[in-house]
């Protein structure tokens, strides 16, 4: 695999590979990799000819220091794991070239950000904007590869692409679960074994709401077990949200199709998404 620092270099590189005809599949990570990302590496290699991955903890996204100092870095291992997954480049941007000058353009998403992560993190889905739209920019890929757990993320990235018009597909694909149905995450790299017994209990509160909408039990009855559910828990409810999975405005009749159901919740101080669609 071919390690690319500079944007010029990776340009260059990207412009052969595409007068060979070749076709390029993107994953935009942070890094500290999993088998989720790796999931997205296999999908990129089924269906491009090659396939580059690119790492940036993007300050931009942060709405914390504290949380962006904390993000997990593990280099070596990301290297590793992305050369037995046949990735075929890293990008590995430097910041002073990403963000050489103060950016002034920023983005709004309107009701896509009105809830949830957008409402939380102020300024997190303008700093996924932007840096989504310079990788899309430099790189160029045919396909570029987002997962499911960062649901609205990748309803915010289908958008942009949309408005921008860029040329490139987005493929979302399926979260990963542990065998304890925790959603793999990088930030799960922070908890410990006994931590994440008790972070495993999100999935089970997205299947008990599941449960209960599929047996059409009213919206306030179904939000009172759930926030039982987290009092029974060691888990610090941020938000649990059942929206429509198009529009992610709030739905409250529970006899209908296209619900996704988000929740946000800190285990200590580590800040932990997953996300149920029915
Ligand atoms: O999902 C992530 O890891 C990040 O938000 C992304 C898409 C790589 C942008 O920094």
């Amino acid at each position: 695999m071919k390690v690319i620092k500079s944007i010029v270099e990776i340009r260059n590189k990207v412009n052969t590979l595409k007068s060979n005809g070749e076709t390029i599949g993107l994953i935009p990570t942070m890094g500290a990799l999993h088998e989720g990302h790796l999931s997205l590496v296999k999908k990129s290699t089924e269906i491009n000819n090659i396939t580059i991955c690119s790492i940036y903890v993007n300050p931009a996204q942060f709405n914390k220091k504290e949380d962006f100092n904390n993000y997990p870095i593990t280099i070596e291992q990301d290297i590793e794991f992305l050369t037995n997954a046949n990735c075929d480049i890293l990008f590995i941007p430097k910041s002073e070239e990403i963000y050489s000058s103060k950016p002034v353009l920023s983005f709004a998403f309107g009701s896509l950000e009105s809830r949830m992560e957008g409402m939380h993190r102020t300024g997190h889905f303008n700093g996924v904007g932007l840096i989504v739209s310079k990788l899309l920019n430099i790189i160029q890929p045919q396909t570029a590869f987002f997962g499911q757990k960062d649901f609205q993320q990748v309803a915010i990235v289908k958008q942009l692409v949309k408005d921008l018009s860029f040329a490139t597909k987005i493929h979302s694909c399926p979260t990963l679960r542990e065998e304890s149905g925790l959603a793999m995450s990088s930030r799960n790299k922070r908890l410990s074994n006994s931590e994440k017994t008790e972070a495993a209990k999100i999935y089970d509160s997205l299947l008990l709401a599941k449960k209960l909408i599929n047996n059409t039990i009213p919206f306030d009855k179904i939000m009172s077990q759930i926030k039982q559910f987290y009092a029974n828990s060691l888990l610090e409810l941020e938000y649990f949200e059942i929206v429509d999975s198009n529009s992610l405005e709030p739905v409250r009749d529970m006899n209908r199709d296209n619900i996704v159901i988000c929740v946000a919740a800190f285990l200590g101080n580590v800040r932990l998404i997953d996300n149920v669609v029915l």
